[in-house]
């Protein structure tokens, strides 16, 4: 595996391995490398020649007061997990050369970024469409995987990349979680013992819903009351817990179509999010 620096070389090199008529697979990343983002390099090997992940910890998806400066990094230890999962190329731009001074341009996705996390975070899935807007155009991949896990920006990358052309295969894969249920995420290592406990009310109370939507539930207040039910005794500030056309995002008050039921919630400092889709099977 190697390690590139300057985005001229990422594109030199994506450049050779498409006239040598490879397939380049892309896993996108901000770093502090779990199961989860393994999870997408091996769903990436699987149908490419090459792999590339990338690691930046995009500034501008991040709003002011939230953790740009403490979000955890560990190059190293990232190599290691990258290289053992089948990473050729791990490409690790500058800040300052992904937004020189002056830089202005920006990719907005109106519409289905307007709820959940994105009234939530202003700015934040402008933050998000821009930088792999400027990364599929570095790497310029055939495959991209993107994680469930974050299901709005799976969906908002999937309509940007429709409806700017880029030819690129975008792919979602599951939801990587702990044994004992709670979802991976690089901000897990922000929670001691007593937040971490409290954090797995979460997907408790997901699974929870999803049993009642087995047995037959398809009220949506009903199913949301019973997630924020175990979270609420868990002692989590609730964010959102809210239920949406898996497609468009629309709140939905009887599931008759594919669900998504999205949670966001803090956990002490630490802000969570999870999610589970409802449909038939
Ligand atoms: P990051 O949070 O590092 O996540 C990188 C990728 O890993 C995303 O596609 C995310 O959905 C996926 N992922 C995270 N946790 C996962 C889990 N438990 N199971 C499966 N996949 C998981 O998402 C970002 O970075 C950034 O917004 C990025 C797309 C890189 C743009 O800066």
């Amino acid at each position: 595996m190697n390690t590139v620096h300057d985005i001229r070389e990422m594109q030199r090199l994506a450049d050779a391995h498409r006239a040598a008529g490879r397939r380049i697979g892309f896993v996108p990343t901000m770093g502090f490398l779990h199961d989860g983002h393994l999870s997408l390099i091996t769903a990436a090997k699987a149908q490419c020649d090459v792999v590339v992940v990338s690691i930046f910890v995009n500034p501008t998806q991040f709003g002011a007061g939230e953790d740009l400066d403490r979000y955890p990094r560990d190059l190293a230890r990232d190599a290691a997990l990258a290289e053992r999962a089948g990473c050729d190329t791990l490409f690790v731009p500058e800040e300052g050369a992904m937004y020189p001074p002056g830089y202005g341009t920006a990719v907005d996705c109106n519409g289905v970024a307007s709820t959940l996390e994105g009234a939530s975070r202003p700015g934040h899935f402008r933050g998000v469409t821009t930088v792999v807007a400027k990364l599929f155009n570095i790497v310029k991949p055939h495959v991209a995987v993107f994680g469930q896990k974050d299901a709005q920006q799976a969906l908002i990358l999937k309509k940007m990349s429709e409806e700017l052309n880029f030819d690129v295969d975008l792919q979602i894969a599951p939801t990587v979680r702990e044994s004992d249920g709670l979802a991976m995420s690089s901000r897990n290592a922000y929670l001691d013992a007593s937040d971490r406990a409290a954090a797995l009310s979460i997907s408790r109370g997901l699974r929870e819903a999803e049993a009642q939507y087995r047995n037959g539930e398809r009220s949506a207040d009903t199913l949301r009351r019973t997630v924020e039910h175990e979270m609420r005794l868990a002692g989590l500030t609730i964010d959102y817990v809210a239920l949406v056309d898996a497609r468009t995002l629309e709140e939905m008050e009887m599931l008759e179509r594919p669900a998504l039921l999205a949670v966001a919630a803090r956990a002490g400092s630490t802000r969570l999010i999870d999610n589970v889709v409802l449909q038939e099977r």
